[in-house]
């Protein structure tokens, strides 16, 4: 087997900021409210124009910089999006392939919400055991354009983002990625959905894709088991024990939830790193974004042993474990 590292990340954040205390001029919340429930404090949001492509673009071609590699070079685009900018045809990773100059690459889309990009750095890291090409790894998101902005139970919560990984073989002894787990448990599927799509009810009937519909209570109750268990099997499958991992990378959905799931772990708080109070949930780009964000701040050593864990709509939960 080949070794596999990350080699670049970038990011790209829209540069309108929209505070908590502007969203309760508009909606019944607060910013105590908000703050206290979830430890979010503000979002940025896409302006009009601002596709999840055109962010994912900035991203990639920052993350493509901090490899050194170029574009023609890239074997595969897999985009990780819930919020794509075409009903699913064509795939937006073909719009970022082109926008990026990829042009000996493949390109599709992987929708996995929230856990998206731990989905698609397992599906990069098996495609680049074949082909041995860079990967580059996209999570991205519009969230802005698919919540509704009149039910404060959901759209509080999110933000506009994209990240990206460039994934590389490497001739690195030992591992550098160990390995992920990925689960699903579809009995939850209603928890957390938007309806539409193609499916035609018994009387014909088709229904038009409609917002981010979600029951927060079960949801905040899956991800606190979900998340401490990913942590622990991840670890414990590649003969780790917890307290060997520099760094964890969960999805910043909710302060509380990161907060129960360090209780249950028995890790220092410090260990995950924060920053949904700046950028709220960004469901896809929140892993790859934290650890841009981790690596530009002088956060990330060579070695590091870094586990990222996310859950989401399916309901999903996944992790990956790796050196950086
Ligand atoms: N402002 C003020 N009050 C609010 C707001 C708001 N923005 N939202 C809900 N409330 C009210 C509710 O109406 C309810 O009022 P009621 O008691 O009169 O009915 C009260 O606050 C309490 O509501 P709960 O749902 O019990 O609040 P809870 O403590 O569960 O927090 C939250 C809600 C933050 C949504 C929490 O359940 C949560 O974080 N769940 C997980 C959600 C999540 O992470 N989703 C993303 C998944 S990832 C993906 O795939 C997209």
């Amino acid at each position: 087997m080949k070794q596999v590292r990350i080699t670049g990340v970038g990011s790209y954040l829209p540069e309108r900021v929209v505070t908590n205390d502007e969203l309760s001029q508009r909606l019944d919340t607060s910013d105590e409210w908000i703050v206290s429930h979830t430890g979010i404090s503000k979002r940025h949001l896409a302006a009009p124009g601002e596709s999840t492509a055109a962010m994912s673009i900035a991203a990639a071609k920052r993350a493509m910089d901090d490899a050194g590699v170029k574009p023609e070079d890239i074997g595969i685009v897999i985009l990780a999006t819930s919020s794509p900018d075409h009903a699913n045809m064509p795939a937006t990773a073909c719009d970022i392939q082109h926008g990026i100059g990829a042009v000996n690459a493949g390109a599709f889309d992987l929708i996995g919400a929230c856990a998206g990009f731990v989905y698609a750095l397992e599906v990069a890291r098996g495609l680049l055991q074949c082909d041995g090409r860079p990967a580059l790894v996209i999570g991205a998101e519009r969230m802005s354009s698919i919540v509704d902005w009149t039910d404060r139970n959901t759209c509080i919560l999110f933000g506009d983002a994209a990240g990206a990984v460039v994934l590389e073989t490497c001739d690195a002894k030992g591992h550098q990625f160990y390995g992920s787990v990925l689960y699903s448990d579809g009995s939850g599927a209603e928890l957390l959905r938007r309806q539409g799509g193609s499916w035609v009810d018994e009387d014909g009937r088709m229904v038009r894709p409609g917002p981010v519909e979600m029951q927060g209570r079960p949801v905040f109750n899956f991800a606190v088991k979900a998340m401490p268990r990913i942590a622990m099997e991840l670890a414990e499958r590649h003969g780790f024990d917890l307290h060997d991992i520099n760094h964890i990378v969960a999805h910043q959905a909710n302060f509380r939830i990161i907060d129960a799931a360090a209780k249950r772990l028995d890790i220092p708080r410090d260990r995950f790193y924060l920053n949904l109070q700046d950028v709220a949930n960004t469901s896809s780009a929140s892993i790859p974004l934290a650890l841009q964000q981790m690596d530009e701040e002088g956060l990330l050593k060579e070695g590091d042993l870094i586990l990222t864990v996310a859950f989401g709509a399916g309901l999903l939960s996944g992790g990956n474990l790796f050196r950086w």
